[in-house]
């Protein structure tokens, strides 16, 4: 765990002139390209280089005086790991859209004996507006923020704007995620082993999902189970190409991807038809882990002073004995033009 020191100050702001060619709408499953001459993304484990992590929960590092800012953290996993953090002596600020849920949370965890300070900060993610102000009130606390958790995820019966006309799901895991990670991170600069952790999904492998950045926001094309592939993909794209800039910049803020595999929370068990739900459900029942164990490779990244730069961090399986498995990144979040063409047209939207 390396101490606090000072370190550069990242300029990770500026635009890039987009790369050109970019790929049409992907299908779920996807059927390749042909069109555009990209090749689908890659699918199956043997490509994947997947490897245990040596790690345990036991290894959370005593986290007293560090400061996490967790979305989404009203339920599910996002509750799970303020849990986890807050016991481990983290002072932690629940991000929620319902603040008198976010005290009851605060309530429970404080009685289950977090040793940090847990706070409570009403924002919707999806809306840039209170995003903004999430972050002006954290810049006028004035304190270092060491890891920023972009857990906050939804799915949608149907397409809804947010009040700045945007997509809800692109506005909920990239655009808000974008924004409140450029505004905090002089924070994270000044944080201890100091990173941005988003909560993706294995989805976008089994579908081989690609991004269409020309149609970010569903207008041309949209149905809800492919906009919650295809937002959560551009999250996981978003945070691969911040975490390139980190790099570049020499800042000592990394950007990490995990995911939870299948969880038994809200969203598992949500669906938008009643045949949706069912299969949720089922799939769930036979596939899914609790909360507390989903939770982990989430907790891994955000805690493991040696979390690996790159790799897609997830659950391990029987056959690996271990609670995180890391694998390679495929398809679109290991593609740096894609992650450069999405990142200038999240800048464009962002000032909308
Ligand atoms: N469950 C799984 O199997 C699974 C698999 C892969 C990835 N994930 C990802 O894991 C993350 C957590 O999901 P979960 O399974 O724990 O679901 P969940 O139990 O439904 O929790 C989602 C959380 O996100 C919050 N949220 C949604 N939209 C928000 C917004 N605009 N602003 C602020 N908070 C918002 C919800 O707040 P409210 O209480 O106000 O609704 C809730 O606290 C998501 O990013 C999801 O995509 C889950």
């Amino acid at each position: 765990m390396s101490t606090t020191q000072h370190g550069t100050t990242s300029d990770i702001t500026g635009t890039t002139t987009g790369s050109a060619g970019h790929p049409a709408p992907p299908d779920l499953p996807a059927t390749g390209s042909a069109a555009t001459g990209r090749a689908p993304a890659p699918r199956g484990r043997g490509r994947l280089d997947r490897r245990p992590v040596a790690w345990t929960a036991d290894n959370v590092p005593d986290l007293a005086g560090r400061r996490a800012v967790v979305t989404g953290a009203s339920a599910g996993l996002g509750r799970a790991l303020a849990g986890r953090l807050g016991a481990a002596g983290a002072d932690v600020v629940l991000v929620v859209r319902d603040e008198a849920r976010g005290a009851v949370v605060r309530d429970a965890l404080v009685a289950a004996g977090a040793r940090g300070r847990v706070t409570v900060e009403r924002a919707d993610v999806a809306d840039l507006d209170s995003v903004r102000a999430l972050a002006d009130r954290l810049d006028a606390s004035g304190e270092p923020v060491d890891g920023l958790v972009h857990n906050a995820g939804t799915g949608a019966a149907e397409r809804l704007v947010t009040a700045q006309g945007h997509e809800v799901m692109l506005a909920t895991h990239a655009l808000g995620p974008f924004l409140l990670s450029q505004r905090l991170l002089p924070h994270l600069e000044r944080g201890s082993s100091p990173r941005v952790v988003t909560v993706g999904t294995g989805l976008h492998r089994l579908v081989r999902a690609r991004l269409d950045v020309d149609d970010l926001e569903g207008e041309r094309r949209y149905s809800p189970a492919r906009a919650y592939v295809l937002t959560k993909l551009a999250g996981m794209v978003l945070a691969q190409q911040l975490d390139r800039r980190l790099a570049a910049t020499g800042s000592r803020v990394r950007s990490v991807v995990a995911h939870p595999g299948v969880a038994r929370t809200a969203l598992q068990s949500s669906g938008t038809t009643r045949a949706e739900r069912v299969v949720a459900r089922v799939l769930s029942a036979a596939m899914g882990r609790d909360v507390e164990q989903s939770v982990l490779p989430i907790l891994h990244a955000a805690t493991a002073d040696d979390v690996e730069r790159d790799r897609l961090l997830g659950p391990g399986g029987p056959r690996e004995r271990t609670h995180v498995v890391s694998e390679r990144h495929v398809g679109d979040v290991a593609d740096p033009a894609v992650g450069a063409a999405l990142w200038d047209a999240l800048d464009v939207l962002a000032r909308r």
